[in-house]
């Protein structure tokens, strides 16, 4: 039992503890008990802890209260010692089980003394508590898979840089390229995490987004070169110029190219697109279309391809789109889907247009 800090002196309510009280009673019941032992008021919320009627509750002897409050008030009177956060299972015969907390604070006045009960039903709590709980873990897990992921990033290059030489230098040998390929993957897991836990602050720069889709399409030259796939560029809007972060745009873009040559796999059109559209009056819209003639998405997988995780492949992470997603978003842009199984896909990535 807890007996509380503060103590009464001069017939002053304690504040401390007063306060405390109050911060607990959102959902509290409160007793009165007056000099002579019987309960002068009584909450509905206080019958309902103790499953009784409020009507014979009030005025009731204390004793009549089930254990062990009638002796933790009578206690709490005679040392004129609050009581504070007690939890209590209290004898409710044939009514189950259930915790109660309590504090029990005795104020006294010029004209009286009366106690103050304050209970609080635990025994629905658990299930907030631990909500709760797993709201703040998902929140610590997040910036600690940021770290980590930072961390195991840094590690990787060193052994990605060493493997990448061992491969070459044995390349028959399977087990170097089993590790090469894994690496690899671990180092798309990792860049992809730690983009999405924490993405690091925006550099808004005027960008040219033909230039930055060619750019793009060379990093991925060794992805197309020795497949039968046929690139088509269809630049046909006359402005290109749009505010936003490089970075994160290619990277934007790099998750779309690659999720259309992973879709066709070894042979199909990959289409870059860019037009021009009006939006509201004096607003246009740089339309960015990635199109592909691959295996195409499933109408029930339409709502889904853009939440985290969600992933049709083997080796996927299913963050790619979740990312490209919040790229459009943080450049007040956005991406749209569209695909028919076994038809191809096109993924349209809007950017406003830089006016002036
Ligand atoms: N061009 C596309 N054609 C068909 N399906 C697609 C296309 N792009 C995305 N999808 C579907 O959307 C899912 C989610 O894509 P996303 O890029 O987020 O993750 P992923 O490609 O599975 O994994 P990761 O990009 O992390 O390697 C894919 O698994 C796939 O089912
Ligand atoms: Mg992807």
């Amino acid at each position: 039992m807890s007996p509380g800090g503060s103590t009464l002196e001069n017939g002053e309510l304690p504040t401390g503890s007063a306060a405390s009280l109050l911060q607990e009673c959102l959902a509290c019941g409160v007793l009165v008990v007056n000099a002579r032992g019987r309960i002068a008021a009584c909450t509905p919320e206080a019958a309902a802890h103790l499953r009784a009627k409020a009507e014979r509750l009030r005025n009731a002897p204390v004793t009549s209260l089930p254990a062990p409050l009638p002796k933790l008030i009578r206690d709490a009177a005679k040392s004129g010692r609050p009581v504070t956060n007690l939890e209590i299972l209290p004898t409710l015969p044939r009514r189950g089980a259930m915790t109660l907390r309590v504090s029990i604070l005795p104020v006294k006045t010029r004209t009286q003394s009366q106690i103050v009960v304050v209970l609080n039903n635990l025994t629905s709590a658990p299930v907030f508590e631990q909500n709760m709980r797993r709201l703040d873990r998902l929140a610590s897990l997040g910036t600690l898979s940021a770290s980590l992921a930072h961390e195991i990033k840094n590690g990787m290059v060193a052994i990605k840089t060493f493997t990448d030489l061992l491969v070459q230098k044995n390349q028959d040998t399977e087990l170097t390229e089993v590790v090469s390929r894994e690496l690899q993957r671990i180092n798309a897991i990792v860049t992809q995490m730690l983009r999405f836990a924490a993405p690091k602050a925006a550099t808004f720069t005027t960008i040219h987004m033909h230039e930055l889709l060619d750019h793009s399409l060379r990093l991925l030259h060794h992805q197309i070169a020795g497949k039968s796939i046929s690139l088509q560029r269809r630049y046909e809007a006359r402005v290109d110029t749009v505010r936003g972060d490089d970075a994160q745009l290619q990277q934007a873009f790099m998750n779309l190219l690659l999720n259309a040559l992973e879709a066709m796999n070894t042979k199909g059109v990959l289409t870059v697109a860019t037009e021009i559209t009006e939006g509201k009056p004096g607003t246009r819209w740089l339309r960015i279309h990635i199109q592909d003639t691959g295996m195409g998405i499933a109408r029930e997988n339409l709502g889904r391809l853009f939440e985290p995780f969600f992933t049709t492949k083997k080796n996927g992470t299913g963050l790619g789109l979740a990312i490209s997603q919040r790229i459009a978003h943080e450049h007040q842009g956005a991406i749209q889907a569209q695909g028919e199984v076994n038809r191809g896909s096109t993924f349209s990535f809007s950017l406003p247009v830089l006016s002036g």
